[in-house]
């Protein structure tokens, strides 16, 4: 078959690299072809996921070798879904290859040596994680020909979607729930997409988007199109491995919300041990949310099953109390090893200024749920002083910053040297203490 007619479906054009095969239940083990637009297994209900050959995939890589790929979420697009080349050239171009950072500061503050920070908040076009997950999801849709798209979101799907659909020429239909921070709201508006706040939690807000969805037919970027979706979370995974030169670290700690992140942070390692470019094994991978908003991470620490939970923390966007993802990612870390943390909104905010004063990246409260929970696993003892460990900073503090607690500072000082003069030895004195 020539590359023009290899691909089933979408616009006529060059096919990429995509070893993806079928789409698969994990649960019950129903496959169907990467054509059909099913997204929930039809005989048990559950996710579907992406298979891929992972034979091809190796002999592939192995003959293109790693020099010319692009540095963006499709340098591996082997081991990603997207079929269509014109479909992956339309967004994505700057997302991922964020910025892998040895927090020295940080670590020593924390009594780490070798900690890491995987900084998402400068992800483009939007500024979170979210930007991987979304760019498959928009290239998916460009690739079905469709120009609209839909989500629901806590926050950073939102701009995404905003965001990436502006460049794929889509209208985008933002849902965010009662509570989550205006701004990013905003963002999404100035940004050209339409947006409606929903009366309810997040978890109301997803299963009514889900039936205005299947009512509509339009897709939506984190519902009818969530298997492809997905997959651009791995590429968190075969950035931070390629990152430390193919050694992959002993530990991730993760923020998790609806647990895709973490879930495919598993998947991506296993694919990089399964096509030959890193072991992988050895990696744990630790779970970082918010204790007014933590099933996943309760699950965990007690074992059992994930018991729903009614979010109340001022971390919005891992305010989700039914994670759609949180099987896979409980499974994750039995399987793999690592554990998980719950700090309360006051630590989060806490870590936030820590992670400002020592690294100079000002990060939202996903972000201080993350370095909190660094902290708290090194104080028990599950970090090892010496481990090499990423922590992933997935959104930016910017957009966030109108609900972080407000700080005191001087306003209006008069404009003369006297008045100034002494506000600088007011400073001098404060940072002297805070050193
Ligand atoms: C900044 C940020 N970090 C982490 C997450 C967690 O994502 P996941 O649903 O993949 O667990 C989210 C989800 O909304 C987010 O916005
Ligand atoms: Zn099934």
């Amino acid at each position: 078959m020539s590359d023009d007619t290899q691909h089933l479906e979408g616009p006529i054009g060059r096919r990429t690299r995509s070893c993806a095969t079928e789409l698969v239940c994990r649960d019950c083990g129903y496959r169907t072809a990467s054509l059909d637009s099913a997204f929930k297994c039809p005989a048990c209900g559950d996710g579907l996921d992406i298979d891929y050959d992972y034979e091809r995939a190796k002999a592939t890589i192995a003959e293109h070798g790693l020099d010319d790929r692009p540095w963006n979420i499709w340098r591996f697009e082997e081991l990603l879904p997207i079929t269509s080349a014109a479909a992956q050239a339309r967004v994505g171009q700057f997302a991922g290859q964020t910025p892998l950072i040895h927090a020295d500061r940080l670590g020593a503050e924390l009594g780490l040596k070798n900690l890491y920070l995987k900084d998402d908040s400068t992800n483009r076009p939007s500024l979170s994680y979210k930007d991987r997950v979304v760019g498959m999801a928009i290239a998916r849709l460009v690739e079905l020909g469709k120009d609209e798209v839909g989500c629901v979101s806590t926050g950073n799907v939102g701009t995404a979607v905003a965001a990436l659909a502006a460049k794929a020429g889509a209208s985008a239909y933002v849902f965010y729930p009662g509570n989550m921070e205006k701004g990013k709201a905003k963002a999404c508006r100035a940004l050209g997409a339409q947006v409606c706040q929903l009366a309810g939690n997040y978890d109301q807000a997803n299963r009514a988007c889900r039936e205005l969805s299947l009512a509509s037919g339009i897709e939506f970027a984190n519902i009818t199109l969530r298997p492809f979706y997905a997959e651009g979370a791995k590429t968190m995974a075969f950035e931070v491995v390629e990152g430390l030169g193919w050694r992959s670290p002993d530990h991730f700690v993760i923020p998790a919300a609806g647990g895709t992140l973490s879930s495919r942070v598993h998947k991506g390692l296993n694919e990089l041990e399964m096509v030959g470019l890193a072991e992988t094994a050895g990696t744990k991978i630790n779970i970082a949310q918010a204790g007014g908003c933590d099933p996943i991470a309760t699950a965990i620490l007690e074992g059992g099953e994930i018991e729903p939970q009614t979010p109340d923390t001022a971390a919005h966007s891992l305010a989700i109390g039914a994670p759609g993802d949180g099987p896979l990612v409980v499974d994750a870390v039995r399987t793999r090893g690592g554990s998980a943390a719950t700090p309360t909104d006051p630590e989060i905010w806490e870590a936030i200024d820590l992670l400002g004063a020592t690294e100079g990246i000002l990060t939202e409260p996903a972000g201080g749920t993350t370095i909190a929970s660094v902290a708290q696993l090194a104080a028990r003892g599950k970090i090892g002083a010496e481990e090499t460990v990423v922590a992933i900073i997935s959104g930016n503090g910017l957009k966030t910053i109108q609900d972080h607690p407000e700080k005191d500072w001087p306003e209006m000082v008069a404009c003369n040297l006297e008045a100034m003069g002494a506000q600088l030895d007011g400073f001098r004195r404060t940072a002297a203490t805070v050193a």
